[in-house]
């Protein structure tokens, strides 16, 4: 059964930064495309700075929140390693994240040598270092979520640690959902599952990765979806279809 409730569409601008990162200059101007998506109705703008600043920087950090932070109706969210410390000009995710008061940050088990988030937390072994990280966070007023994958163990130990949300990592289910077999099955089947031990939980639901057009639509049966953030698919659509209608295409999903 599709859920009745609109989920939000978090864009992540990360791949605007890793193309304007390939030249000296600010082309293309990340803050000018997040103003488009907005524009276009995205609901929240979503970056992802790595000490490595290979594709978000502090400065695009802080430029985005002076944009969104005024803006009610859209949140602004950042995900990274919250043990990322400073080096160089990158101050430590977690100072990063203070200086901007994000509505939203997303916490992430990723390394800095990793190319890109590839699981979620196992809190059996970390969840003790990210409870006061939670409180930390919290205490400024910004909304916790902690990247998590579809296991209702886990996600009873977020509770525990005190998250507000968790956002399901979508790598497999999205790896799985061409074949359109058993093993996409049992990928839905796990997601709906784990989302209705996070509503019992009364933790919030957001999810993210390897999402796309075709793979959202099935997605999105999944109750209580808050907020998807959606980056990789989003830009190679809008180099087809220009960004505008790339980002509408998805909202249409996210509302469906
Ligand atoms: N969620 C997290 C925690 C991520 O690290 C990323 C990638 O930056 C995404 C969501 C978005 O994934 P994608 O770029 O594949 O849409």
């Amino acid at each position: 059964m599709t859920q009745k409730h609109p989920t939000a569409l978090s864009v992540n601008l990360n791949k605007i930064a890793l193309i304007r990162n390939s030249r000296e200059g600010n082309f293309p101007d990340v803050i000018e495309h997040a103003k488009i998506c907005i524009q276009a109705g995205a609901d929240g703008i979503t970056v992802h700075p790595r000490p490595d600043q290979r594709h978000i920087r502090p400065s695009d950090v802080t430029a985005l929140a002076a944009l969104v932070n005024p803006m009610p109706s859209v949140e602004f969210n950042i995900e990274g390693n919250p043990f990322a410390e400073p080096i160089g000009d990158f101050p430590g995710f977690l100072e990063l994240v203070e200086q901007a008061k994000p509505d939203q940050c997303t916490l992430v088990p990723d390394n800095n040598q990793q190319l890109t988030s590839d699981h979620g937390f196992d809190l059996k072994q970390s969840g003790e270092q990210l409870k006061p990280i939670i409180k930390r966070l919290q205490d400024k007023g910004i909304r916790v979520s902690l990247f998590m994958d579809p296991d209702p163990e886990q996600i009873a130990l977020a509770k525990e640690v005190g998250a507000d949300r968790i956002e399901l990592y979508t790598g497999p289910y999205a790896a799985a959902y061409p074949e359109q077999g058993q093993a996409f099955r049992d990928q839905l089947e796990q997601h709906k599952a784990a989302a209705l031990c996070a509503a019992e939980l009364g933790l919030g639901l957001n999810a993210g990765h390897d999402l796309n057009l075709d793979n959202l639509p099935a997605y999105r049966e999944i109750k209580d979806l808050l907020e998807v953030s959606i980056g990789h698919a989003l830009t190679v659509d809008a180099l087809h279809q220009g960004i505008i209608p790339a980002v509408k295409a998805y909202k249409a999903i996210c509302q469906g």
